[in-house]
């Protein structure tokens, strides 16, 4: 009898213990249905609850650390809560290879301290690295470098070197992941650097800091494969986009730039072994109160390098000085070295439908090397207007024979092209 009795009470509490996994288990379906319809269950860890308080004063990086374990170690896809707030963190390290696809939903702000602590050289403040099949959720979520007080001591045009500030956010090694939705202020150097990544998408971007502000890029990439940047707005101090070495199949699209100095392939040709940028597409942009509008700068004196497979097309100019530029004797500050022109090959290079106004009576200098001289240029449906008083707008063209379709103001190619004019 007491055995029979002791069974049914086991069995009793088996039932309850059922009861409440399933129904626990139809809530988190239900949370995770409401939030991504298309995952299935997977642990979601508040920031909140591991210890961060998001007042913009107590410093939340152990809870954002904390956090990011047991995410990364989570064998289940994971979700990373951040509820509103402003969280103060100093340098945060999301750093992978995880056991599986983390997403971080972002509703808060993140701000670093405002004191600059020099780091190591290319360090960064909030660091993304070695992730797969990683998603940033940022519904406008700002990353604020807190950079007023580094620009002060920031003399780094002078030195030549700007490295020991940290980078507002650093993309390493990310491979089939998306980064959605996010602002980055007032960085310390530069604002987002992204290096090494395959198949990355980074959509809805924001990049804000004041023009006079110093060796803040917005976006530079390098060394990366499929990195598509759709819709984002940049204002910055220094080149909205910059493209360095190694960067293949990269589209910018629904780009907005200015203040700044424009979109950039390179510097190249600095350094040795410098891998080829191919397949480089920017399009449907606009390009407002820049220095430059797009431009392509080689270092004279070069060791060889490859810039090919090159579009430019449906872009918008207001108010920018020299809209199309190719330099092959980039030489700023006069850091140049001596010595024979570049000899990074320029080739396959379409300038398509690009107009507006141009702040400078140059509105087209093409200048490629006279060690190797650009081959397949195309220049289709050019209109600038110039906004000066010194007459018309010009092209300047040197080691360098374009092909021409469809409308060219100005004509192609009517004065030799010169270094710094
Ligand atoms: C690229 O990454 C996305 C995730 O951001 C993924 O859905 C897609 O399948 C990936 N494409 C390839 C070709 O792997
Ligand atoms: C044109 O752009 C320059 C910066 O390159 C800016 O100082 C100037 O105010 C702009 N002019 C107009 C009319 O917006
Ligand atoms: C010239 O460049 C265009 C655009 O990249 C390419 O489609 C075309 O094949 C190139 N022509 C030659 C002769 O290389």
């Amino acid at each position: 009898m007491v055995g029979l009795r002791r069974a049914k009470t086991l069995l009793f509490i088996v039932l309850v213990v059922m009861a409440t996994t399933i129904a626990n288990g139809a809530k988190m379906l239900t949370e995770n249905d409401k939030d991504e319809p298309s995952k299935g269950s997977g642990e979601t860890i508040d920031v909140k609850a591991s210890g961060a308080k998001g007042d913009g004063k107590t410093d939340d990086s152990k809870a954002f650390a904390d956090a990011w374990k047991k995410a990364c170690e989570s064998k289940s896809p994971s979700k990373i809560k951040v509820r509103k707030g402003k969280y103060l963190v100093k340098t945060l390290e999301f750093k992978g290879p995880c056991k599986s696809a983390v997403t971080f939903e972002m509703d808060g702000h993140i701000m670093a301290p405002s004191k600059a602590t020099p780091g190591k050289p290319h360090c960064g403040w909030i660091n993304f690295e070695k992730l797969e099949n990683f998603n940033l959720n940022g519904h406008g979520a700002i990353f604020d470098g807190q950079g007023a007080h580094a620009w002060k001591i920031n003399d780094c045009a002078k030195t030549g070197k700007c490295n020991t500030l940290p980078i507002n956010i650093r993309i390493t090694g990310l491979t089939n992941s998306k980064i959605k939705g996010i602002k980055s202020t007032n960085s310390k150097l530069f604002h987002m650097n992204i290096i090494n990544c395959k198949n990355l998408t980074l959509e809805d971007i924001g990049i804000d800091a004041p023009p006079e502000s110093l060796n803040t890029d917005g976006i530079h990439i390098g060394r990366s494969d499929g990195v598509r940047l759709v819709r984002a707005k940049i204002k910055t101090g220094d080149d909205c986009i910059s493209i360095g070495d190694g960067t293949e199949n990269f589209l910018v699209e629904n780009v907005e730039c200015g203040p700044g100095h424009g979109i950039a392939i390179g510097s190249l040709g600095k350094y040795p072994n410098e891998q080829p940028v191919r397949g480089v597409t920017i399009r449907r942009s606009l390009i407002k109160n820049t220095d430059n509008g797009v431009r392509i700068k080689t270092w004279p004196g070069s060791p060889p390098g490859i810039v090919s497979n090159i579009l430019f097309q449906d872009i918008t100019m207001d108010n920018v000085s020299l809209p199309i530029l190719i330099d092959q004797v980039y030489c700023p500050h006069g850091h140049c070295k001596k010595g024979g022109p570049s000899k990074v090959k320029l080739s396959d290079i379409t300038y398509r439908d690009i107009k507006g106004t141009s702040a400078s009576k140059v509105a087209v200098k093409l200048l490629c090397s006279p060690g190797v001289p650009c081959t397949n240029v195309t220049l289709s449906n050019i209109d600038f207007v110039y906004t000066g008083k010194k007459g018309p707008a010009v092209s300047a063209c040197s080691d360098v024979k374009p092909k021409l379709k469809g409308k060219m103001e100005p004509p192609a190619c009517t004065e030799k092209a010169k270094p710094d004019s």
